[in-house]
């Protein structure tokens, strides 16, 4: 039945559409519920204040360059700084985290004294893909939580440098044609679509694989000239060799060209060149996040040597080369890498 609202492709469940909050409630395994799952319904609201915010860019007076440049040395964008402190405000209070790892914080983010700690630690990405603000163009929001090392402790560095393999949770909102947040918290990768009329996430795909036949490859291909000769091999084979062929996109937000490729199968690569010895992307709060949900969709992440979930980080801004996406895609980038 088609319906006035245009939601009748949503799960239902005895005539209602399922809802982020009765999802997390109902359907996570008894490990994830408590607080891990109050902290996703906590991103879920940041996801809508952001949402709101970017919809909005155009008209307000946040567009542009916010005139500061982040401990990398990249221009913040004003609404980079706007979700980067909506989440440390909607978290910092709650008595859930221990600490955070922000992109936009040269520092590790400590609990406030006077706030009670909790037993986990927050590692995102505010704004991913800042650099297509101005031109209306998806961008995202990346995010894990590990547990700390030590719950006797008020958070500490050793908290946040953790090997991806030891996420309990981690998830996106791409804020495109519209908000979705897909997120996993190890039984599966479940989607849901921001109904702006409700303000709420509903269920739209529960369980979401790769497909088996990729549709598509996303590379800079202006990188190309720098590209080792196994890279440019590897970015050969899938162009000139790959049956049946796929098609090229590449975005420049990680999280929508990882969200089409979940999507529709594909890999997305941001290998290491001499200008950029390991590549662009982050390992923590991008790389390793994204590979959690690449696992747990049935796909790989990889360095280009192992898997990112197994790389520990030494810094909390430590950057990796990047090939994420259908298993077998990511398994020959690893192939024509080893070769000499
Ligand atoms: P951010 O906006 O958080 O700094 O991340 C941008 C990243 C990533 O999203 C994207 O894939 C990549 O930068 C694009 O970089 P190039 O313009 O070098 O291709
Ligand atoms: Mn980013
Ligand atoms: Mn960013």
């Amino acid at each position: 039945m088609v319906q006035p609202n245009g939601m009748s492709n949503l799960p239902m469940v005895n005539g209602q559409f399922i809802t982020i909050e009765r999802f997390l409630l109902d359907r996570q395994p008894e490990y994830a519920k408590g607080d891990l799952t109050t902290i996703l319904y906590d991103m879920a609201l940041a996801g809508k204040i952001i949402s709101a915010q970017t919809r909005r860019a155009g008209l307000l007076d946040v567009l542009g360059l916010a005139g500061q440049v982040n401990v990398q040395g990249e221009s913040q964008q004003k609404l980079d700084l706007m979700a980067d402190d909506v989440i440390i405000r909607l978290n910092d209070h709650t008595g859930r985290l221990a600490a955070m790892v922000t992109e936009e914080q040269k520092d590790w983010v400590r609990i406030p004294e006077g706030y009670r700690k909790g037993s986990y630690v927050l590692v995102y990405d505010p704004l991913d893909g800042s650099s297509n603000i101005d031109t209306n163009i998806s961008i995202g929001t990346i995010f894990g939580l590990y547990r700390v090392v030590d719950r006797t402790n008020r958070g500490r560095l050793e908290d946040c440098l953790q090997a991806g393999r030891k996420l309990v949770a981690a998830g996106y909102i791409i804020y495109g044609t519209s908000t979705m947040l897909v997120y996993s918290a190890g039984n599966g990768v479940h989607s849901f679509t921001l109904e702006p009329s409700l303000g709420e996430f509903l269920l739209s795909q529960e369980g979401m694989l790769f497909p088996e036949i990729p549709s598509y490859y996303s590379f800079n291909h202006s990188a190309g000239r720098s590209w080792s000769p196994q890279v440019e091999k590897y970015a050969n084979w899938l162009r000139d060799s790959y049956q049946p062929p796929m098609s090229y996109r590449y975005i420049g937000s990680m999280v929508a060209d990882f969200h089409r490729n979940l999507v529709h199968g594909g890999i997305f690569a941001y290998p290491a060149t001499p200008e950029k010895p390991n590549g662009k992307i982050r390992l923590l709060y991008e790389a390793a996040p994204l590979a959690y949900l690449a696992e747990q969709a049935g796909g790989y992440g990889s360095n280009g040597r192992r898997a990112l979930l197994d790389v520990v980080p030494t810094d909390i801004h430590e950057r990796t080369p990047v090939f994420i996406g259908n298993r077998d895609l990511v398994a020959k980038a690893e192939e024509f890498l080893r070769q000499s």
